[in-house]
């Protein structure tokens, strides 16, 4: 395929996450959809397959960080301690930056040198060291944020303001509803110097790029954007859900079960608890344990993803509680990694165990399915305010034990408040099924794309 097209050529820079790379790459594909010609540059961890999307290309960079230092059990465990943001969490994100700046630089001074011009860099906000090597190259940068736009208050924002300041910029019913003095009161707690330097790249990156692209629907955090808006200068566009705008595309870094849909196919309509905790939170064997007892004792069909090597010191799925699968026989099903997007769209779903990572979010939101929050650290917990006490289209798991996982399985799925919440969440998806109209992200999409055009002449 022709990669040179009539737009411009944009360079991407990924991170290498799974719920990061799934944006870039549905953005990229958009905007290859306008007439870009698109350079994916990425670390080499976690790469993507090159020959599953000609119409890039890739251009992988060293990063000298191992999958193990990301996924190892320590690191699982520290998560968990400190919920809201780790040492090894900002420490990985901040040598990422370290190892890979000189690298990208050097890549974009070859790309500069082969195409003459780049009409903008466009790099995941995690991957911050791209804005001060474009700005000493004179390119405009262009920051992602793959999670909510509030998150461009929350870790950039709060720690810097007082409690009576916080106070006085809350008053609206969705703001206080988020319960920003406790986030802010964890994100503050002993915070290491790994993260108070990943806070001020991330800030400073955000400052100085020429737009922030946001993966969200501006109804769904109107005051928090207003806010948002108050603080950062620079143009915001949001333009999600990507995941709606960009045709399917293969991004999964695992393979994705397709045995789950045939399974899927047999169960009455909205009777199955989907049960995923994304790509990087890891379990003990006692949540695990505790989470096959309560689906088994739910009585309602589920389908749970669990990863190899998410529950600490397991393979995958050898520590399931004997009994259990004689207890749960056809009424469950276990994979490895499914096909998210088409499952939460099968009319069999009726709930989504999450979490909370802002794709899952979003991609639950746009299906109508109402959600049991069991969030893990980061931007998660923001998530689960949104989703409990904005939205109110969930209900938070706040106590892993198996009666509790029963009882509230069935409040969400059988019970009359369940039936409210469904109500809610399918409000929710009309909403953003309308978002996806002229008027909404698309025609903020075009905003960007004129922008882009614009800096370039
Ligand atoms: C991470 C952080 O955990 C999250 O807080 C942040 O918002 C984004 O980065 P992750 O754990 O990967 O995210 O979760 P999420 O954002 O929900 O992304 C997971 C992606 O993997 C989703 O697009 C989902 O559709 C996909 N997925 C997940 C599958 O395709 N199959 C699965 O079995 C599970």
């Amino acid at each position: 395929m022709e990669k040179q097209q009539k737009s411009g050529h944009l360079v991407l820079v990924m991170a290498p996450f799974q719920g990061h790379l799934t944006p870039m790459l549905q953005l990229a594909t958009i905007l290859h959809s306008k007439g870009f010609s698109i350079t994916i540059v990425h670390p080499e961890l976690n790469s993507l397959n090159p020959s599953n999307h000609p119409e890039f290309t890739f251009v992988p960079i060293p990063d000298k960080i191992k999958e193990s230092q990301l996924s190892d059990e320590d690191l699982a465990d520290k998560l968990k301690e400190s919920l809201v943001s780790t040492v090894d969490v900002a420490g990985s994100v901040q040598s990422l930056n370290k190892n890979c700046a000189a690298p990208l630089k050097k890549c974009l001074e070859n790309i500069l040198h082969s195409h003459h011009h780049i009409a903008a860099v466009i790099y995941d906000t995690l991957m911050f060291c791209a804005q001060t090597i474009v700005n000493d190259l004179g390119l405009p940068g262009i920051t992602l944020r793959t999670s909510s736009a509030t998150t461009l208050l929350l870790f950039p924002v709060l720690p810097q303001l007082g409690e009576k300041e916080l106070m006085s910029g809350i008053e609206s019913p969705e703001l206080q509803a988020l319960q920003l003095q406790r986030l802010r009161a964890l994100i503050v707690q002993n915070p290491t110097q790994a993260m108070m330097e990943v806070r001020a790249a991330f800030t400073n990156a955000m400052k100085f790029s020429s737009a922030i692209i946001v993966n969200s629907m501006e109804f769904l955090e109107l005051e928090a954007l207003s806010k948002v808006r108050q603080y950062f200068r620079t143009p915001i566009f949001i333009v999600g859900p990507l995941h709606k705008l960009a045709p399917a595309i293969c991004g999964s870094l695992l393979t994705e079960d397709d045995k789950c849909i045939s399974w899927l196919n047999k169960q009455a309509p909205k009777s199955v608890i989907y049960v995923s905790l994304g790509s990087i939170a890891n379990i003990d064997k006692q949540e695990l344990i505790e989470t096959a007892w309560g689906l088994s004792n739910s009585k309602q069909p589920f389908l749970w993803v669990v990863r190899p090597g998410m529950v600490c010191g397991s393979e995958w799925i050898e520590s399931l509680p004997n009994g259990f699968e004689e207890n749960v026989g056809e009424r469950g099903c276990i994979v490895k990694w499914a096909p998210q997007k088409e499952v939460l769209a099968h009319g069999a779903v009726g709930g989504f165990w999450s979490h909370c990572g802002w794709n899952s979010t979003i991609e639950s939101i746009c299906e109508g399915v109402p959600m049991l929050c069991r969030p893990f650290f980061g931007d998660q917990l923001l998530n689960t305010s949104y989703i409990c006490n904005v939205w109110k289209i969930g209900l938070e798991l706040q106590n892993l034990e198996r009666g509790n996982i029963e009882r509230t399985i069935k409040r969400l799925m059988v019970d009359m408040e369940g039936k409210d919440i469904r109500k809610r969440a399918m409000d929710l998806k009309k909403k953003a099924a309308l978002c996806l109209m002229e008027d909404g992200s698309t025609s903020s999409f075009n905003g960007l794309i004129k922008q882009i055009t614009v800096s370039e002449t």
